[in-house]
């Protein structure tokens, strides 16, 4: 059997970890493994390239993916899905696997629709899969936030001043969540919360009240303010300009940006790429695509990629609750 690969969408750490390990498990397999590169708009270009055990040494510890990625518009439209299907064709692939985030794994779930035999992984520092406890990448991206707040908290600290610190996560909060808890943020401002910005207003000052001189204040770039429509503005500039506004604390912003997508994967998220790739190299053996390997707790489970319409529940509200009683 000759299997693709690719990755897509945003990059994760972890990446590489994952071809390597699904090219060497599908090698042992007896099949034979290629890669797509620049994600489905490679696929749809028959951009492909023969991946045997050798051309995968020495990328485990390597952020980003050597295969290269794309948001590829033309793989949303008829006529560019047509053109996979026909390279897949062409290029006599039996299997497909799809490392990537929410987007790519809708993108695999269409293959597999088509009579693909499609295997996703879960990459995406969002971590905004269904049924999957951690995506992979997500937890590099936690200890760069983690990182980076220990720093700013440094100069917080020096300064006596607030820093509204704007993480990633797209429509989740999972990031800002998990991140602000690990690194003692104050304020936690995530999609799944509605807050007004006169309460972070006001949460700050009963703060610096109770003899706080510095505050975090962790935004996910999808929270919502209700008492104000962010016009275009990033939440984080949104909350940082109130709390200046308001003159309650002499106020910095940062957003942290593609800082939390690069960087050498952590044992966790290697470990993870190494499993979740093991499993999908070989059910795509066994004809047993129109999956992906989620993770159930500890536990790496097949998972329709049908699932990819249900909502992902990693969000734990008990958590954002912690984070308001041990900030105080
Ligand atoms: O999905 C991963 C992610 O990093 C999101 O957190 C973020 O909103 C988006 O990708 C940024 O995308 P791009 O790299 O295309 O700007």
């Amino acid at each position: 059997m000759r299997i693709g690969i690719l990755t897509s969408g945003g990059d994760a750490p972890g990446m590489n970890a994952a071809i390597r390990a699904a090219v060497r498990c599908g090698t042992d397999l007896g099949l034979e493994m290629v890669g797509v590169r620049r994600g489905f708009d490679g696929l749809i270009d028959g951009d492909f390239i023969p991946l045997d055990n050798r051309a995968v040494g020495g990328i485990i510890e390597r952020g980003g993916t050597i295969l290269r990625t794309a948001r590829s518009a033309e793989f949303l439209t008829p006529e560019g899905r047509e053109k996979a299907l026909e390279q897949i064709d062409r290029n006599s692939l039996d299997g497909l696997i799809v490392i990537g985030g929410n987007g790519s794994l809708r993108g695999a779930r269409w293959l597999s629709e088509e009579g693909v035999n499609t295997v996703g992984i879960p990459a995406s520092i969002d971590n905004d899969i269904p049924h999957t406890t951690m995506a992979m990448g997500v937890d590099t991206a936690l200890n760069t936030v983690v990182e980076s707040l220990n720093k700013i908290r440094d100069t917080a600290i020096s300064h006596g001043r607030a820093f509204v610190v704007e993480v990633m996560g797209r429509k989740s909060g999972y990031i800002a969540l998990m991140g602000g808890l690990a690194g003692g943020a104050e304020v936690v401002l995530i999609p799944e919360v509605p807050v007004s910005l006169d309460d972070v207003a006001r949460t700050v000052a009963d703060g610096r009240r109770r003899g706080k001189h510095h505050s975090i204040i962790v935004v996910a770039e999808g929270f919502a303010p209700t008492d104000r429509p962010l016009d275009g503005e990033s939440a984080g500039h949104a909350v940082a300009a109130h709390l200046e506004g308001t003159e309650t604390i002499e106020t910095r912003l940062t957003i942290l940006g593609h800082v939390q997508r690069g960087g050498s994967p952590t044992a966790f998220d290697r470990i993870l790429a190494s499993r979740l790739a093991a499993a999908s190299s070989s059910w795509l053996a066994a004809g047993k695509g129109g999956v992906f390997a989620g993770l159930d707790r500890d536990k790496v489970v097949a998972v329709p990629l049908s699932a990819m319409d249900e909502e992902p529940a990693n969000v734990d509200l008990d958590l954002y609750r912690l984070v308001g009683v041990i900030s105080t």
